[in-house]
């Protein structure tokens, strides 16, 4: 027997789990102290009542006869992707009947979707970035390259034609830098993938963020997207479900290659090892796409971006430079007095017990970043605030 030896080539251990550790250590130590937690994006206002609804009445289907299910469709329940595909149709976007896969979350599906690719694929990935992309494609043997988002270029890295990438990365709005790009760029980007025979990998997580109407909230709405692009989307961050676990896939028909088309190999993949998401929760996420269920996560919504208000304001005072904060919920700032981002981060923990999540942790480029989440209570936004102001004015 032989492990995988590539895991040799990862981090010991993920990013968010790492930061989970060390707090975990402080708090031991100090058991006095309130420590508040601005670091993993997860969302602390509970479930709306219209998905609450939804959930007891899936529960009470499932204690009877005539209601009761067992194994669900591979691809997730009609009535959940028909309810999608309203919600991309209201975004301009018309879907085709068979392109919607419903998953636990975009994180399993931006890794499982791999299982399509051949394991010599170039991979290209923005650098900072969410972790999981470099990973999930390390842990396979993979070679990734980096696109540099820097200040320089806003943290919105573009086409570079003299790189031949097979397999390219893109989050919008940027988990961390929370950078988003413009339907213009976006076309930058599916121009350069149809050109070199790529696919995009699309992680539209946080497209609920965005008020900017200039703005993508998905690939499909670029011309030329449906044959270079998969699509990942999750419910955790608009309607809450970090816990709940729901997410989708979109994957075009449109997109093949050497007579092997991409949605016919995912349904492949997911039906040999998936068997789906659970009734009761797909029950859930349809809810949220009602017309109570959209009204009411609204406000849920409206409140993470008053955090990220918050934040912001807070780092305008100090004059300590940033970005995000709009049209994300994650702010992203530069390290003050030229601290490393796992220096200010220790920093923040012992003298002010907040925390958040070093941006070395997303790449080499984030390093002297550090990212602040906009998903906690207001009284704990509010009270980190308070304690950044003093430690750091
Ligand atoms: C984050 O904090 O970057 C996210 O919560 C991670 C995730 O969505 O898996």
């Amino acid at each position: 027997m032989k492990y995988n030896l590539n895991f040799n080539d990862v981090a010991e251990s993920y990013l968010f789990a790492e930061v989970a550790d060390r707090v975990a250590k402080y708090s031991k130590a100090n058991p006095d102290k309130k420590v508040i937690k601005l670091g993993i994006g997860d969302v602390t206002l509970p479930l709306v009542p219209e998905v609450i609804k939804a959930l007891h009445a899936a529960v009470d289907d499932m204690a009877e006869k005539e209601t009761f299910k067992g194994y669900g469709p591979y691809e997730g329940y009609s009535f959940l992707r028909d309810a999608i595909s309203d919600y991309y149709k209201k975004m301009g976007v018309a879907l085709e009947e068979g392109e919607i896969f419903v998953s636990d979350g975009a994180k399993s599906d931006l890794g499982n979707i791999l299982d399509i690719f051949d394991k010599d694929n170039v991979v290209l990935v923005p650098d900072p970035v969410y972790p999981v992309y470099v990973d999930t494609n390390v842990m396979a043997g993979r070679k990734v390259l980096f696109a540099d988002a820097s200040e320089q270029n806003g943290f919105l890295p573009m086409p570079d034609y003299s790189v031949d990438a097979d397999i390219i990365y893109i989050c919008s709005p940027n988990n961390p830098t929370g950078a988003a790009y413009t339907e213009a760029q976006l076309k930058e980007w599916v121009d350069y993938a149809n050109s070199k025979n790529a696919v995009i990998l699309y992680d539209a997580a946080y497209e609920c963020f965005i008020t900017d109407n200039s703005l993508a909230r998905s690939i499909f709405r670029i011309e030329g997207a449906k044959t270079c692009a998969i699509e990942f989307c999750s419910l955790s961050k608009i309607a809450g479900f970090t816990g709940t676990r729901c997410g989708y896939t979109i994957v075009p028909h449109a997109l093949e290659k050497d007579g092997m088309n991409a949605n016919k190999l995912w349904l492949r993949r997911q039906s040999t090892k998936f068997n789906g998401v659970p009734y009761i929760v797909q029950r859930g996420a349809a809810a949220v796409f009602s017309e109570e269920g959209m009204k009411q996560i609204q406000n849920n919504l409206s409140y993470y971006k008053r955090n990220a208000q918050i934040i912001a304001e807070c780092l305008d005072e100090l004059g300590i430079p940033y970005t995000g904060g709009n049209n994300s919920p994650y702010v992203w700032l530069k390290c003050p007095r030229g601290m490393s981002s796992w220096e200010f981060f220790d920093y923040l923990l012992f003298n002010a017990q907040v925390v958040g999540t070093p941006g070395a942790g997303f790449g080499r480029n984030g390093e002297g970043y550090f990212r602040l989440t906009a998903f906690g209570s207001r009284e704990n936004t509010e009270e980190a605030v308070k304690r950044i102001q003093l430690l750091l004015k």
